[in-house]
């Protein structure tokens, strides 16, 4: 796929990140958001991130001015005709991802690989969703894209050898090692994670232990890089809400049901690290 065009839907938290790897690998991106606001926001954050690796002598200027010539924000899907593959990355919301996915299917070539970078919707539904179910495929990347190596790919019941070898070859081409799951709710990662967040949550908020003892406990105790909740903070905390709700929904078991605190935390708009506040305070936009 060498001089081939990815593009990203979503210029948030992942899709910046997905966005920023695909050209550094050498990839054009097109990357779309719905209004411009986030779209400039989703760009500067991909610079903040370059300009802290020019200035760690990570890269050079003229590399990082490559990688950003590389790049066109856009709200227009209309730029995604040319892409070899879309990558969306819209929120863990199955109404607003049907969307994006039927407006992606509207626009790319017929060869065109779609892929979801959801962390728990079905990847058989959303493949039901366009015309052209073969081509749709699970890539789970991680957060923070440009750090963590893994992508879980998911094949749908329709996904096609073709598409699951393309994408494969992508996230090699992307510096990632490709992992195959099954689609099944919450896959690998998220189905182990997100209940051992959960249940940090319901630790707090039953008065097991402060948030900061709890994160010590699990860092000191288990070698976890960082604790569960600034994790949760990491990711988001309407995106581990999400989560939940699938992993509880759709496996039906009382063991993966949200804190309440957690959908507390959500109503409140602390968001975690993106909002600025969530179990932990963040300066804005760090
Ligand atoms: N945050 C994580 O750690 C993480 C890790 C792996 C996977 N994911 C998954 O990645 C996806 C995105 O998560 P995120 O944390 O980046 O969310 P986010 O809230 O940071 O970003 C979502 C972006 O999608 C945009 N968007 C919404 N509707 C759109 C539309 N119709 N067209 C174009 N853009 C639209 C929003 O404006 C926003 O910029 C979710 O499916 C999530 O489950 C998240």
């Amino acid at each position: 796929m060498a001089n081939e065009t990815i593009g990203v839907i979503g210029a948030g938290t992942m899709g910046a990140g997905i966005a920023q790897v695909a050209a550094q690998s050498g990839y054009d991106v097109v990357l779309v958001d719905q209004a411009d606001e986030w779209v400039r926001r989703g760009l500067k954050t991909i610079r903040a991130h370059l300009d802290r690796s020019v200035s760690k002598e990570r890269m050079t200027a003229a590399e990082r001015d490559a990688v950003t010539g590389r790049m066109t924000g856009t709200t227009d899907y209309g730029k995604l005709a040319g892409c070899a593959l879309v990558v969306e990355a819209v929120n863990e919301d199955l109404g607003i991802k049907s969307g994006v996915l039927q407006q992606v299917a509207a626009v790319v070539a017929e060869d065109a690989v779609i892929a979801s970078n959801t962390s728990s919707i079905s990847i058989t539904a959303l493949a039901a969703l366009v015309p052209d179910p073969d081509r749709v495929i699970g890539m789970h990347f991680f957060n923070p894209v440009p750090v963590l190596k893994l992508v879980e790919v998911v094949r749908g019941l329709q996904t096609s050898d073709e598409t699951a070898a393309t994408v494969r070859e992508i996230a090699v081409a992307l510096g990632k090692t490709p992992v195959d799951v099954a689609d099944h709710p919450g896959f690998v990662a998220n189905r182990i994670v997100m209940p051992m967040i959960n249940e940090a949550i319901f630790c707090l908020s039953e008065g097991v232990a402060t948030a900061e003892a709890i994160d010590e406990v699990m860092r000191l105790g288990m070698a976890h890089p960082m604790g569960p909740l600034a994790l949760a903070d990491l990711i988001g905390l309407d995106v581990c809400l999400g989560i939940m709700e699938v992993l509880h929904h759709d496996l039906g078991e009382d063991k993966y049901r949200p804190a309440p605190l957690l959908r507390r935390m959500v109503a409140a708009g602390r968001l975690g690290r993106k909002s600025g506040q969530g179990f932990f305070s963040y300066e804005q936009g760090k």
